[in-house]
């Protein structure tokens, strides 16, 4: 069973799961046994098609030593400590995580680095805090469309003058990309909350986009993509 850190202790017992959570993806974010299997850089590397690699340091490369950095949720692998280390002792990292297991993951993982916390909360209620970058890493796929609208307003919501949004996620497969009719049916089958990144442009999830300036970059024939919201200082 995995241990959930002490200071997590203080999570309300009555802490509720949303049920697109517990219904779609129980097995990968809420089975102790399944997250601890999950929760390890190889199996990232697979699931992302060998992309990994690529796909954090493009996203780190929009941060900056000295930074304040919130992350709208834990991710697996190795990313949140190289967001923490990136910004270092001289910036702050803000995470967040709607499942208490995940937040005691993300927690441990930054354990001997005070400048980087974690708190229990939905992405589409991140608080007051201002920050320089706000990160959203494969989140959006993993949530109905409305939540999607939702988190992304409220994400814009917390970035600082001049400073900047930055999303990964899924994107629409070039047409005649070779894995286009697997990534169909792993989302019909597995993933329903995908298909629409397919269709959707995040700079139109969010009310007031209008108030960045947007730039897209793809990566693997269109199946991912980086989109970075900088906010017109
Ligand atoms: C970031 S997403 C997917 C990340 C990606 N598959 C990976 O780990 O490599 C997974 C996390 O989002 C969290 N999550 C789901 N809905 C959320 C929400 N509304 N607010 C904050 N975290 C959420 C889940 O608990 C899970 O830890």
């Amino acid at each position: 069973m995995l241990q959930i850190p002490d200071d997590l202790r203080s999570i309300p017992a009555d802490h509720e799961v949303p049920g697109y959570l517990r219904n779609t993806y129980n097995w990968a974010y809420l089975d102790p046994r399944n997250c601890r299997i999950l929760d390890n850089e190889l199996i990232v590397g697979v699931i992302l098609f060998g992309n990994h690699v690529r796909l954090r340091n493009a996203a780190l490369a929009e941060i900056k030593t000295g930074q304040s950095v919130l992350q709208a949720a834990h991710v697996y692998g190795t990313y949140i400590p190289e967001v923490a280390k990136r910004v270092g002792p001289t910036g702050s990292l803000d995470c967040m995580d709607i499942a208490p297991i995940q937040a005691a993951l993300c927690r441990r993982k930054l354990r001997g680095m005070p400048h980087a916390r974690v708190r229990l909360a939905d992405a589409s209620k991140p608080g007051n805090g201002i920050y320089d970058v706000v990160s959203c890493y494969f989140l959006l796929h993993e949530v109905p469309d409305d939540l999607k609208q939702a988190i992304v307003t409220a994400l814009l919501q917390r970035v600082a003058p001049g400073g900047r949004a930055v999303f990964v996620d899924y994107h629409r497969p070039a047409r005649l990309h070779p894995l286009r009719g697997f990534y169909r049916k792993l989302f019909e089958r597995l993933e329903p909350f995908a298909l629409s990144m397919w269709d959707t442009e995040i700079r139109d999830m969010g009310a007031d986009s209008a108030s960045f300036e947007w730039s897209k970059q793809t990566f693997f024939g269109g199946v991912y993509q980086k989109v970075v919201a900088r906010r017109i200082a």
